[in-house]
């Protein structure tokens, strides 16, 4: 089946929960040391104000990845002023940072090349908004998602660690 892909909008949103539930069933699997997480719900309760901001804001764009009308997956980018994030006092940056917010595809279509089409748009949207320097987040244990983006030239740059008392070890 043919991959088609479009724009989507701020209206797109909530067929977007699926989507964002399997990234954070894939942060699960990666990463399950560092349990507890919060449920599906939970994600989906915390995440969508994310999105509602960021489609406040003039350059968010949102691709959406469909076969046979089903939605399989999505990408979603924004564009914030570099003096407002955390890389413009330590290295080389234009004014404004662009952000892959989120990439997904769901687990029965992985491997088939809808993430990297998803992420030559999302390249070209940045190309076209001006926007050179683009910075991603992932967990450290997403090996597959990083291994993605590292054959498009970005490097691991940035790293929380984190000590959350709900968890068994306190650590
Ligand atoms: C990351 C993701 C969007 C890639 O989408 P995709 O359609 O599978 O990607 P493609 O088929 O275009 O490319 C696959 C490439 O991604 C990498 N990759 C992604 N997941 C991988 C995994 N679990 N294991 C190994 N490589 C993986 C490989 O580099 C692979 O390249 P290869 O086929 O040459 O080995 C998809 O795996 C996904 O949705 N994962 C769960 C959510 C997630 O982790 N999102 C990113 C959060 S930062």
């Amino acid at each position: 089946m043919p991959v088609e892909i479009t724009r989507g909008a701020v209206d797109d949103i909530d067929a977007l929960e699926p989507l964002w539930v399997a990234v954070h069933h894939a942060h699960q699997a990666a990463m399950p040391e560092l349990a507890p997480y919060v449920d599906d719900a939970e994600t989906w309760r915390e995440h969508r104000p994310l999105y509602e901001s960021l489609f406040e804001q003039p350059d968010t764009f949102l691709f959406l990845a469909r076969i046979d009308g089903e939605l399989v997956g999505y990408a979603l980018g924004c564009v914030a002023p570099a003096a407002e994030g955390w890389a413009a006092d330590t290295w080389r940056v234009g004014d404004q940072i662009g952000e892959l917010e989120s990439l997904s595809v769901l687990p029965g279509y992985r491997g088939d090349g809808i993430g990297s089409a998803l992420l030559d748009l999302v390249e070209d949207e940045f190309a076209k908004l001006g926007v050179d320097d683009v910075v991603i987040g992932a967990l450290p244990g997403n090996i597959g998602a990083i291994k993605l983006y590292e054959a498009r030239g970005f490097k691991p740059t940035w790293i929380y660690l984190s000590r959350f008392a709900a968890r068994k070890d306190g650590g």
